[in-house]
């Protein structure tokens, strides 16, 4: 997460962008232009915009966001052109003045190599049951080349052309998420066209949906290594979704309270409830009944509990607590038997806007206000649609 001045234009550039992009396709598709491919829409053309490539060069970035005002002032100069006749000719001259005007960026790194599913998303989202069943498909298919952490350094690892990545770095967050799938399903090459072969692809063994849940468990054991060796999850991950019961109301998904702060606390104790965030009791389905009765919302599940014992990055996640803010991200982490919060319990941040501390207008009296007014301050940036998650 960058947190430079221009971090604002330039997450509403790269959210542009891949806005842009995605509704092409879906006017394609509507337009039954598009092939489809493992199940969704699949991007025609060999490349894409790169949102990944701005963040690292905000010099291009610059130059992009200037070119599109350029190209829109052209559009808008032939537009007058056809509409109002008199200076037509003036407008019409402005049309090349402008694009040659324009600081147009260099191609190779506005574009970048596209697979098919580039613009694929997980049609389930980022879920507590597709981790649960990624870690049995990664356990089988995976985990001899890369290792059981994660990092590269299983037993077949040594004898391969390449050696496998680190999946807790940020590797996983900068790629599309749709990139992803496309090399799990297909494999990896040295080079592009007719490269040697340097992962195998499961296409034929595995389907669209195993392969997004080996995407989930992979993001969700990259966060529980990072947390353990750094303490903190430099690259953001979401809160996954499981049921929720609510008193005698229906079960609902807790992605249905996005928007509001979420704190899940896993185990038998329920801390008092707090008005500043829903709190949701996650229990193992093995659990008394006098438990569950202690806590107005309750998530009763196998899976959801094994998937946040590996997003902690813990085998003992009875008593800890994780607080989710309003976009769903997960940011701050409480220990067993810790007595309160404050804001250095906050472990996915982004650097402090300028001046967002003077914003607050009055500071809050206790640790969990000031916690998050900080979460609140500091937004997770960079993130949305699907370019670096
Ligand atoms: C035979 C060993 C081997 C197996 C089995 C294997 N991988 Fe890989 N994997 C690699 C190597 C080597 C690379 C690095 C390829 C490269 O950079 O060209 C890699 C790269 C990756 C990447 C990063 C791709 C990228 O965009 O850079 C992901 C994600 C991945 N593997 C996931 C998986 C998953 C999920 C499985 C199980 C379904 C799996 N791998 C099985 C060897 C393996």
């Amino acid at each position: 997460m960058n947190s430079t001045p221009e971090a604002d234009w330039l997450n509403l550039l790269i959210g542009l962008l891949q806005g842009a992009q995605l509704q092409l396709l879906r006017v394609l598709d509507a337009l039954g232009l598009a092939q489809h491919v493992h199940g969704q829409p699949a991007w025609p053309w060999a490349r894409r915009l790169s949102g990944e490539n701005l963040l690292i060069d905000l010099g291009q970035a610059r130059s992009l966001a200037w070119t599109l005002v350029f190209v829109a002032m052209a559009v808008l100069a032939l537009l007058l052109a056809l509409f109002w006749r008199r200076p037509r000719f003036y407008f019409l001259a402005l049309v090349p003045m402008l694009l040659i005007a324009a600081p147009w960026p260099e191609a190779h790194v506005v574009l970048v190599r596209a697979t098919p599913a580039s613009f694929q998303s997980s049609p389930t989202g980022f879920t507590a049951a597709s981790i649960a069943r990624g870690r049995g498909l990664y356990e089988q298919n995976c985990v001899a080349c890369h290792g059981a952490d994660g990092k590269g350094e299983g037993p077949l690892a040594a004898s391969l052309a390449v050696w496998p990545p680190n999946l807790s770095g940020p590797l996983l967050w900068r790629r599309a998420d749709g990139d992803l799938l496309w090399r799990i399903l297909h494999g990896t090459r040295a080079a592009p066209q007719g490269g040697n072969i340097t992962m195998p692809g499961f296409a034929g063994k595995l389907d669209e949906a195993d392969a997004w849940a080996l995407i989930d468990y992979m993001k969700a054991l990259g966060a529980g290594q990072s947390l353990r060796a750094l303490g903190s999850w430099p690259q953001p991950i979401g809160l996954p979704d499981m049921v929720v019961r609510c008193g005698a109301q229906p079960p609902r998904p807790l992605a249905s309270w996005r928007g509001q702060r979420v704190r899940i606390v896993a185990g038998d104790a329920m801390p008092t409830e707090d008005p500043r965030l829903m709190t949701v009791l996650l229990v193992q389905p093995s659990s008394p009944a006098s438990t569950m009765a202690a806590a107005d919302c309750v998530a009763e599940s196998a899976a959801a509990w094994e998937a946040l014992a590996l997003i902690a990055g813990t085998d003992r996640l009875a008593g800890v607590q994780l607080i989710a803010d309003r976009d769903g991200w997960l940011r701050a982490r409480g220990e067993p038997g810790k007595a309160g919060w404050s804001d250095d319990d906050l472990i996915c941040r982004s650097e402090r806007a300028t001046g967002a501390a003077s914003d607050v207008a009055a500071p809050p009296a206790d640790g969990l206000g000031a916690l998050i007014a900080r979460m609140d301050a500091e937004p997770v940036r960079f993130v949305k649609g699907g370019f670096i998650h």
